[in-house]
């Protein structure tokens, strides 16, 4: 924690015990796309801060990346799966449409019994997971939670389509929470927003009910993700400011008392372009897009591991989290690490 004192805050409920992450060994570079698509490393560095990103081995599935991240964030709590009482799992690349990818997990954890879903908010699923285990953990309800952001993205890519292709990676990311102990570390705040008229500006339009998979949609690569990326691209920013200001203002603090920020890594320029709106210096920002891509879901959590546990983020410091993705579904939330 630094010099300055800070704002008395409201004593969280629940506390962050653990974080883990794991990405796949497999780095694609921008200079091995270029063999693929007609792009330049030149175009993808400067359009996104974007150099390389992991993609999974064949028969390495969502759950086998989201279960190394929980192993680890368990292992840094001293939890035990089977003291888990609640898996929740943000993801739209889960193993299978049915059941939810978070029994997989459970069951290669060890943790059979507790409650184990999946939920869907792209790449703010992490930050709704969070959300919703701080109420259960805080109610007491559940004594420990683990939320995991997991992305396998590079199978429902379309590797012809340069406008998307350069963009995502793979990986996964977890925390688990506890009860707060009353020291004033834990989760301050969450606020979750959505609008679904931008629900058409980024989709995997095939294989849900409403196009089911027939040999039409997949020869007009309907299973792959399709995006509007300039209407994203002026979504994010504005939505990612103002829920960062909701925070602030609900804590009655302001962004100089925030130590760091920990936002979804989509794109570098619109990092810069939210530090810029938000008055908050760059340096306040963990950063590891240039190395992963947009991992969506996994973004923040597989940033707040990195950051933890390279002493970046410290234990007190105040972090600020958001994220924004497909829905449009966005958030913030304000911890105490
Ligand atoms: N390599 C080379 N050229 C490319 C590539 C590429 N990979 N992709 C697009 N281009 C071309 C386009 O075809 C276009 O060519 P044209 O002028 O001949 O038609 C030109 O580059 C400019 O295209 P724009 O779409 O205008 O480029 P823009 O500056 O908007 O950058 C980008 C595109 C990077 C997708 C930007 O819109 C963006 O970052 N959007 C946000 C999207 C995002 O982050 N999505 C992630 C999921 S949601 C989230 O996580 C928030």
């Amino acid at each position: 924690m630094g010099e300055r004192k800070r704002p008395a805050l409201r004593q969280p409920g629940s506390r962050i015990l653990g974080t883990g992450h794991y990405v796949p060994e497999k780095v694609v570079t921008n200079v091995d796309l270029e063999k693929i698509v007609e792009t330049s490393d030149a175009w993808i560095t400067e359009r996104t801060g974007i150099r390389a990103r992991r993609v999974a081995a064949p028969g390495e599935n969502s759950s086998d990346m989201a279960a190394a991240a929980s192993r680890r964030a368990l292992e840094m709590a001293g939890v035990s799966p089977k003291d888990l009482g609640m898996i929740v799992l943000g993801t739209v690349t889960g193993d299978h449409p049915m059941p939810a990818t978070a029994t997989y997990v459970q069951r290669k954890l060890g943790a059979q019994g507790c409650a184990a879903f999946d939920l869907s908010a792209a790449c703010a699923g992490f930050l709704y997971g969070l959300a919703i285990a701080d109420k259960f953990v805080s109610t007491g309800q559940v004594k420990y939670a683990l939320v995991i952001g997991v992305e396998l993205l590079s199978r429902v890519l379309n590797w012809k389509d340069r406008t998307t292709c350069v963009l995502f990676g793979d990986g996964a990311g977890a925390a688990v929470l506890g009860p707060a102990s009353g020291d004033g570390r834990g989760i301050v705040s969450t606020h979750l927003f959505a609008d679904g008229d931008g629900a058409d500006d980024l989709t995997i339009p095939a294989g849900g009910v409403a196009e089911p998979a027939t040999h039409d949609t997949v020869e007009k690569a309907r299973h792959f993700v399709h995006m509007q990326g300039q209407a994203i691209f002026t979504a994010a920013v504005r939505n990612l400011a103002l829920a960062t200001k909701i925070a602030l203002e609900a804590n009655k603090v302001t962004s100089e008392d925030i130590d760091k920020v920990v936002a979804h890594q989509a794109n570098m320029r619109i990092l810069s372009a939210l530090a810029s709106r938000l008055k908050m210096p760059l340096e306040k920002f963990y950063l590891n897009i240039d190395r992963y891509g947009n991992t969506s879901s996994a973004s923040v959590p597989i940033a707040l591991d990195e950051s933890y546990r390279a002493g970046i983020v410290k234990d007190g410091d105040l972090v600020l989290m958001s994220a924004l993705g497909a829905g449009l579904s966005w958030g913030s939330a304000l911890v105490v690490m």
